[in-house]
């Protein structure tokens, strides 16, 4: 399977969104990464519905939700309705995590869990079979630009090794310090789809720099 790329805007100029969204719908872009934190499951405020909507109705990608959320499943369906195709919550944020997966597979999105850089992956095992994506953070959530975690190297092996020992075809996902110097060695080590923030949006040209990410 052929890597996929999901720009995350999280540092991308709002004054522009729409031309921001323009872009990656002519760009190589898979998916549009969308940042949610809420000041209490991370340090950090980023944004809600509305700017989801507004997205959801310019973009020509799947969204590619990630919350950064306590109590995420208090919001399941309004952000489905908001224009969530794939969504993401965190393991260390659910009560019920298999219950909350369920639900979001029976409102039509695609059921994903994220984990911490402190998380350990082997806790995800009994939810495989549920789960259409794993995301693992290779920075601590809440902030765009930080670099990327060395443990995280193990992190995704062993993760790519549980998957395929249970043949569940769960995709994995990298969020966080990601650009040219190390997706094509996380694409070897088993790693699925990319979000990626700085590195595209300090680029000079991101839609080139998309395009370079996606050839490799
Ligand atoms: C961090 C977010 C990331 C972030 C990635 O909490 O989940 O999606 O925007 O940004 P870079 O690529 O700058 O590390
Ligand atoms: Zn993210």
């Amino acid at each position: 399977m052929q890597h996929m790329i999901a720009p995350s805007i999280l540092n991308a100029d709002f004054l522009k969104l729409g031309e921001v969204i323009s872009m990656l719908n002519a760009s190589e872009a898979d998916l549009i990464h969308l940042d949610i934190m809420d000041g209490m499951f991370v340090p950090n405020l980023s944004f809600g519905f509305p700017i989801i909507e507004q997205i959801n109705a310019k973009a020509e990608k799947p969204l590619d939700v990630h919350l950064m959320t306590a109590s995420p499943e208090r919001y399941l369906e309004r952000y489905r309705d908001s224009g969530a195709d794939i969504l993401t919550v965190h393991y260390e944020a659910c009560e019920d995590l298999a219950k909350t997966l369920d639900n979001i597979a029976s409102l039509g999105m695609k059921p994903s869990v994220s984990i911490k850089p402190g998380t350990d992956v082997a806790v995800l095992e009994p939810f495989l079979e549920k789960l259409y994506m794993i995301l693992i953070m290779t920075v601590e959530p809440g902030y765009g630009g930080q670099s990327f975690m060395e443990v995280s190297w193990d992190r995704v092996r062993t993760l790519r090794s549980m998957i395929d020992r249970a043949g569940s075809g769960t995709l994995i996902e990298v969020d966080g310090g990601i650009g040219k110097q190390n997706l094509a060695e996380l694409r070897n080590a088993g790693v699925n789809v990319f979000v990626i923030g700085t590195s595209i949006f300090r680029a000079d040209n991101p839609a080139e720099m998309i395009s370079e990410l996606k050839g490799m």
